[in-house]
């Protein structure tokens, strides 16, 4: 099974808000808001395909504070045909090597404290627990997670 990593077109709108809407129901991005994301000077946003079908995306910001660059995960979406073949895997990855090429030395994001899948993906990772975010989300609580790259 080929997983195919590619930048992210403005152009799979459609298409990229059809994952985000099978991913998450109270929390998912408008197609505005993905629209904005995509194009947004500060976002880095890489699609996967597998056998040349679209499988999912990921979509990061670079964050500048105190002059210090940082990444941060926006969303992380797989279609669910194609959960549990290690394409969420290799889009993190990818997304932390452009961060390293950038000079960036700290990756974070936040994550729904149930979310066991992805809690399971990000700590296989390496990421950590920095800090609990109380009703981050519109019916449960976050987790802050980082990564040293
Ligand atoms: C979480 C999500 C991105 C994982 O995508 P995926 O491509 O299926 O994940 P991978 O195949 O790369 O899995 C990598 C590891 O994550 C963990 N994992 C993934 N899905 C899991 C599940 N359903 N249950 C438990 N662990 C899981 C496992 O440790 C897995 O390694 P393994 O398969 O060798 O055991 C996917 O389930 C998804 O899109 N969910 C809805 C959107 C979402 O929650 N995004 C993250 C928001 S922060």
């Amino acid at each position: 099974m080929e997983i195919k990593i590619e930048d992210a077109s403005i152009r799979l709108l459609d298409a990229l808000y059809g994952i985000e809407k099978q991913c998450f129901k109270l929390e998912a991005f408008s197609k505005q808001q993905i629209a904005y994301l995509l194009t947004d000077y500060n976002s880095v946003s890489l699609t996967a395909r597998v056998n040349e079908e679209l499988a999912g995306f990921i979509i990061g910001q670079i964050e500048i504070e105190q002059n210090v660059p940082a990444g941060h995960i926006i969303t992380l979406d797989i279609a669910p045909n194609f959960h549990r073949k290690g394409v969420a895997q290799k889009l993190l990855q990818e997304m932390e090597a452009l961060f390293k090429a950038k000079g960036i030395k700290e990756c974070r994001l936040e994550v729904r404290e149930d979310n066991a899948a992805a809690l399971n993906l990000y700590q296989k990772a390496g990421y950590q627990k920095a800090a609990k975010l109380e009703n981050y989300y519109p019916n449960a609580h976050g987790l802050y997670l980082r990564k040293n790259l």
